[in-house]
């Protein structure tokens, strides 16, 4: 039995991490350790609602470390036109849970430095707090077993500008920083939209499953299926932080990964948060495991074996 992967778990919260959660949390081969949260689609203190919400769901009784309310330097604008206001769809769960004392950015830090080369770090959201662990502990990237981030498009438009992917996009500033300096697997917005989106025949198949988790799961992405009905006439949801954890958990979901070197365009304008792959790694250092190819079907069954469970 392969030993279990430790997972600290960094997220906005949206539909798509609820649902990544609930994989991670019931996977036989991974145990969520810690979950941070940072600024990203939804207000703060919703984000952070909606993870002790899903993180009870799953019974899973970890620590919530509140993190970056802000990006580094540029405004915070939500993405609440995807998944709704408070960033779960239908939902907006409320709980009497405390969050942990220690600020999200101490906990990643103090956790690497106390267990070095053992945890997986899963970036599901604008790498604020990634970045501000970096400037506090330069040897972070050596100090992790794995990491895995989910942001930016490569070859494929964004999901906010033609250019660029929400993640990348809110923070480009510390997406620069995190891509040029932490070795990681990418699984990009383009990965997402060709492999990782459930279709309106899914969520029948869901709906049949009557369990609590698939209840969860139909109401946390409602918003995101009628988003994705009035931006393209289609009625699906991505859910691309769900892939990213998935394909983590089981490396056989990945059909196709190349090694390239990849830079984020941290400045303002119509270029903000665009990822630049260099497929040839001659011109950018940087060393990143870019997800080409999923295994959509796989995906499927591991969501819907998931949400099948009663408790
Ligand atoms: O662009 C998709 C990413 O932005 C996902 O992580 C989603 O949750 C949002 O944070
Ligand atoms: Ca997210």
């Amino acid at each position: 039995m392969t030993p279990d992967r430790r997972l600290l778990v960094d997220t906005d919260t949206a539909s798509d991490d609820a649902v990544a959660l609930l994989l991670a949390a019931a996977s036989e081969g991974a145990t969520i350790e810690g979950v941070t949260v940072c600024a990203g689609n939804a207000p703060f203190d919703q984000q952070v609602e909606n993870a002790k919400h899903t993180l009870a769901l799953a019974g899973v009784d970890v620590p919530v470390h509140e993190g970056a309310r802000t990006p580094l330097l540029k405004d915070h604008e939500y993405a609440d036109e995807v998944h709704g206001e408070s960033g779960l769809g239908e939902l907006a769960p409320t709980t009497d849970v405390a969050s942990a004392d220690e600020h999200a950015v101490d906990y990643l830090v103090r956790s690497a430095r106390e267990n070095p080369g053992e945890f997986t770090l899963v970036c599901l959201a604008p790498l604020t707090n990634v970045a501000l662990a970096l400037a506090r502990e330069p040897e972070f990237p050596d100090l992790l077993d794995e990491v895995w981030i989910m942001g930016g498009s490569a070859f494929a438009p964004g999901n906010v500008t033609p250019a660029a992917e929400f993640n990348f996009w809110a923070d480009p500033d510390a997406a620069h920083m995190v891509c040029s300096r932490l070795e990681h697997t990418l699984v990009d917005w383009g990965v997402c939209v060709r492999d990782g989106t459930v279709d309106a025949e899914f969520f029948d198949r869901v709906r049949e499953l009557n369990t609590p988790l698939a209840r969860f799961f139909a109401a946390a992405l409602a918003r995101v299926r009628a988003h994705s009905r009035d931006l393209k006439g289609t009625d699906e949801a991505a859910i691309p932080d769900a892939l990213t954890v998935a394909s983590l958990l089981d490396p056989d979901l990945v059909i196709d990964s190349t090694t390239v070197g990849v830079a984020v365009d941290e400045r303002e304008g119509l270029t903000r948060g665009a990822l630049v792959v260099d497929e040839s790694g001659t011109t950018l250092d940087s060393r990143v495991e870019l997800i080409r190819e999923a295994d959509g079907a796989r995906f499927e069954r591991a969501l819907l074996e998931t949400l099948g469970r009663c408790g």
